[in-house]
């Protein structure tokens, strides 16, 4: 079948010719490789419209609220699955079988233990220091412990990097919040599921025998999921970046935790569970929402808008849900999820969000849960970096497997034209 064209005429010279290609879903998309070659580059900072890859892992339609894993939608997932099997899923392409499943939970159980240096390695940060901070490092560490034993270019070793990265993971992030907190670090143990594990080791007395909550554990499993993968986001964007030029891929997660730790990204769970806090009753709403339309006040209504969604984040909806179960079953006080309410109910009827299609996002919700469940706020952006870890692994063995080249976008330069250096300082 012949392939759409689209023509692009330029100052009257001979008009260029630019394929057009279309995916399984979404929106056409113009093929500019060959603009380079003829003295044109695509301008667009944010990449607002441009696609910087293909991927068949994770699909999205913003405007119309869909998010798919592998075809999936997001609401089946985390409704009916449960977040090791949606890691296969972002992993392999398929629902696995019984013993598909079987093989990789054993295989996770059996990489789950950390090298003893990195537990070292967390001894020497400040006991209050961010826990994305010391997560940054310990990724990054691994680069320092498995650097010789992996050869990036080999996909079983990739398979084993894979394995690795989402084996140790929760240990890690559990491992910040028991120092942070000045408790004995907690080996992760066989008997429990992934997310009973993450529980046991964050809040177990080593003294007692530690029983899983099965609500928390299920409600945990459901945030992990929801969290696992969002296609070129811009941590996942920076592991491809960082993944192209053959680097080590535990030094290119650190990357990615690096980047999810922003307040427009990752970060914005635990920033919209302190702006809750701070607006504190719904009579404070209006003065907060006037700040967020105010052009000229740098606050900003965390946990909305969105660069993708232009209707409510499917998650979102999820996760509400989630929320008002876990709220119930602790039986603890509703104030917060009150006003978070209250706040998205005004805000989807007041004409500024409206007109700008801001709608409640992934973090909106999800600190209020996470607080319920006596997790602190600083660790919120770390439990997400837990949960995406999966995505950006994926998106980084899509990368090798669709054959890496190094990313190397150009600029529009406005700076000096060419002069000559007569220096300042020396006579
Ligand atoms: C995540 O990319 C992903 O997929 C990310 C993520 C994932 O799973 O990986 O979904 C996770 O990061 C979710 C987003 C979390 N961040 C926040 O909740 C922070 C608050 N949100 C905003 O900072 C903002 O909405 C962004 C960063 C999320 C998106 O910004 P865009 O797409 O660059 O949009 P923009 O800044 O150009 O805003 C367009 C307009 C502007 O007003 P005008 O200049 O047109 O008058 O909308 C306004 C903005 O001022 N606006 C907001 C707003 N978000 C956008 N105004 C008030 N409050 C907000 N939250």
């Amino acid at each position: 079948m012949d392939k759409k064209k689209a023509i692009l005429a330029i100052d009257g010279k001979d008009p260029i010719e630019l394929n057009i290609l279309r995916g399984s879903l979404g929106c056409q998309e113009l093929d500019i490789r060959t603009l380079g070659a003829q003295g044109y580059f695509a301008f667009d900072p944010g990449f607002t419209s441009t696609a910087s890859c293909q991927s068949s892992i994770t699909y999205i339609d913003g405007d119309k609220g869909v998010l798919l894993y592998r075809g999936f939608p997001i609401d089946q997932l985390a409704l009916n699955s449960n977040y090791l099997e949606v890691c296969y899923i972002l992993l392999y392409g398929e629902a696995p079988n019984v013993k598909q499943f079987h093989d990789f939970k054993i295989s996770l159980t059996h990489n789950s233990l950390l090298h003893e240096q990195i537990y070292n390695l967390l001894r020497c940060f400040c006991r209050h220091a961010h826990p994305m901070a010391m997560l940054c490092g310990m990724t990054g560490a691994l680069a320092a412990i498995y650097h010789d034993s992996m050869d990036v270019h080999r996909k079983s070793h990739r398979d084993l990097i894979a394995i690795r990265l989402l084996a140790q993971m929760p240990t890690m992030v559990s491992m910040c919040y028991r120092y942070a907190t000045g408790k004995p670090f907690v080996y992760p143990c066989h008997d429990f599921s992934y997310s009973g594990n993450i529980l046991y080791m964050m809040f177990s007395d080593p003294s007692e025998t530690y029983v899983i909550n099965p609500i928390l554990e299920r409600a945990l499993d459901c945030i992990l999921i929801l969290h696992a993968d969002h296609e070129q986001n811009a941590s996942t964007s920076t592991i491809r970046t960082a993944g192209s030029s053959g680097a080590n891929p535990f030094s290119c997660i650190s990357a990615a935790v690096a980047s999810l730790w922003g307040p427009s990204h990752g970060g914005a769970n635990e920033a919209c569970l302190l702006m809750l806090e701070e607006i504190g009753t719904i009579e404070n709403i209006p003065v907060f929402l006037r700040r967020a339309k105010d052009k000229n006040d740098p606050f900003r209504l965390m946990g909305f808008g969105h660069r993708v969604y232009k209707n409510y984040d499917p998650r979102a909806m999820v996760m509400r849900e989630v929320c008002h179960e876990v709220l119930n079953h602790l039986e603890v006080k509703k104030d917060l999820m009150e006003v978070a309410m209250e706040l998205e109910y005004i805000a989807l009827h007041d004409s500024y969000f409206i007109e700008r299609k801001l709608y409640p996002n992934i973090d909106f919700y999800s600190g209020i849960i996470l607080k319920a469940m006596g997790i602190p706020s600083s660790m919120f952006t770390a439990i997400f970096a837990m949960a995406r870890t999966v995505g950006w692994i994926a998106h980084w063995k899509e990368m090798y497997d669709e054959g890496i080249k190094i990313s190397r976008p150009r600029q529009l330069y406005t700076g000096y034209t060419q002069r000559n250096f007569n220096s300042k300082i020396t006579s």
